[in-house]
């Protein structure tokens, strides 16, 4: 048996490599003796312990055995692999796999979209966030601090709830900037809104089980409720966003609401507080849980910040869910529910079980971040910085486009709805396609008909002004390329449908 060696790699993987390749694919039958481990280090110039260390290897792993007095052999038990030509055989699956019910569900849904960065230059993606807004410095010192802090204690498992420092320092924070009176034994640390949602589901939630959404609906509501085979009873959106005179009867047995009071998703609403209280009022009748998503309401630009659903809660029937996406970093994986009472424990039971707990270094600085003043301050300092980004987005868009655009959604959060009116709904998705190889990331919205005209989500939080001012420009020269078109198809000279 000869071995390819070179001086590349260590000698010791190449022929442990070498030996369990020839054995997987047969190329050495079960029961083959080996040759002695002083003959192969010598017939390859390696040392025999480089020779020995691997034969051990490969004996604790079960290719080789060896019987006394007589040497080292292939094992005969070894199943045969088929050779597949790559150094190691092609991983296959023997039979076709039976997935969940809930995988199947899952399959048929495009959640790609979830964690989608566009990665272009012009990027109005609406997750993005900018670097230079992230409070690096202090987070660094923090960390720091943290890691001193606990040095030669161990990493142990914490509470599953989340550390008591952070719910301590959330509570007092949400009581001052949300207008929310919780106990810190009612928040739970998640992480993200996106296990918010998914927790919700699993304590709530049955196949079949009716569960309220926005039309339209934030795809990671919506997709987390489909893929757990739940009926979706959509209820339409207006300006004033969720329009509770179109909830279904409350004998309907609806199990969970899930909506986006302060600041709709994807349209921009702000829910008047007669809607709110209708809401209420309805959820109380119906015997069932509003999901509160306040996932950007710390950026209000008008007025201050809307108070949340929960904080009119009398009945105990708002399950309330924030993030640190928008206003630190959707790569931290950082966000927090305030549970009624009568839930705490069910959510508790179930997060333990799906991860144990959020990982605590960063539960750690954020609750240092709160309680040391920094937070707040970094908030009111975004606040401005988008306030500016929002300005610049607003103003280019209306020097761009004139009246032939329309804005919503204007007033908060990170993103704006712009509706192009020149062009028809069904083209969106290739305006944004075209816009793409323009370097200009721009997202279709799915927003209910009620006057013509694409929609896309314009996410600014991530592009400094000029970016913003240089992104439209592109986006104008896209833009009046379909408008050209559609003209042209109106007129009737145009046979084949854009583009
Ligand atoms: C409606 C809504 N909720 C929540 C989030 C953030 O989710 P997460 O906290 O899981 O990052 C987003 C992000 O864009 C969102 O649009």
């Amino acid at each position: 048996m000869m071995l390819h060696l070179d001086r590349e790699a260590p000698l010791q993987h190449q022929i442990y490599d070498q030996l369990k390749h020839a054995i997987l694919s047969r190329r050495i039958k079960g029961g083959t003796r080996l040759p002695s481990s002083r003959a192969l280090a010598d017939r390859h110039g390696v040392s025999r312990n480089t020779v020995l260390i691997v034969y051990e290897q490969l004996l604790a792993e079960g290719y080789l055995e060896t019987r006394p007095g007589a040497g080292t052999f292939i094992g005969r038990s070894m199943p045969e692999l088929k050779e597949s030509g790559a150094q190691y055989p092609e991983p296959r699956s023997a039979r076709p796999v039976r997935l969940s019910r809930y995988s199947e569900r899952l399959s048929g849904l495009d959640v790609s979209t979830l964690n989608r960065g566009t990665g272009l230059r012009y990027s109005f993606n609406y997750g993005s966030v900018s670097a230079a807004d992230f409070p690096a410095d202090i987070w660094r010192r923090l960390l720091l601090r943290e890691i001193r802090r606990r040095a030669g204690k161990p990493y142990l498992y914490e509470n599953p709830q989340g550390l008591p420092e952070l719910r301590a320092a959330l509570a007092d924070y949400l009581h001052r900037g949300r207008w929310i009176d919780a106990r810190p034994e009612q928040i739970l640390i998640v992480n993200g809104s996106q296990q918010a949602i998914d927790l919700a589901l699993r304590v709530l939630v049955d196949p079949n089980s009716a569960v309220v959404v926005e039309e339209p609906c934030y795809s990671g509501a919506r997709l987390a409720c489909e893929a757990m085979g739940a009926r979706l009873l959509p209820v339409p959106v207006d300006a004033d966003g969720l329009d509770p005179a179109l909830l279904p009867p409350v004998e309907t047995g609806v199990r969970l609401a899930y909506v986006t009071p302060s600041h709709q998703f994807p349209t921009g609403g702000v829910m008047p507080a007669a809607r709110r209280l209708a809401l209420l009022d309805w959820a109380t009748r119906a015997g069932t849980y509003i999901l509160e998503d306040d996932y950007d309401s710390e950026y209000r630009y008008e007025g201050r910040p809307v108070e949340p659903l929960q904080a009119l809660d009398r009945a105990g029937q708002v399950i309330y869910s924030g993030t640190v996406s928008k206003v630190l970093a959707p790569g931290l994986r950082l966000g927090y529910m305030v549970l009624p009472p009568d839930l705490v424990q069910p959510f508790l039971r179930a997060k333990q079980l799906t991860d144990r707990h959020t990982a605590s270094l960063e539960q750690a600085v954020f609750a240092h971040l709160i309680r040391d003043g920094h937070f707040e301050r970094h908030l009111r300092r975004t606040r401005r910085r988008n306030q500016r980004r929002r300005d610049a987005l607003l103003a280019a868009l209306t020097t761009a486009f004139g009246t032939e655009v329309e804005i919503a959604g204007a007033k908060a959060g990170l993103h704006l709805v712009v509706r192009f009116r020149g062009i028809s709904a069904t083209l969106a998705a290739s305006v944004a396609e075209a816009a793409a190889q323009h370097s200009v990331g721009i997202t279709a919205a799915e927003v209910r008909a009620g006057g013509d005209g694409a929609s896309f989500v314009m996410g600014y939080a991530g592009l400094d002004e000029a970016d913003i001012r240089q992104g439209v420009a592109l986006l104008r020269e896209v833009v009046q390329s379909f408008h050209r078109r559609s003209q042209r198809g109106r007129g009737g000279r145009l046979s084949k449908p854009v583009p």
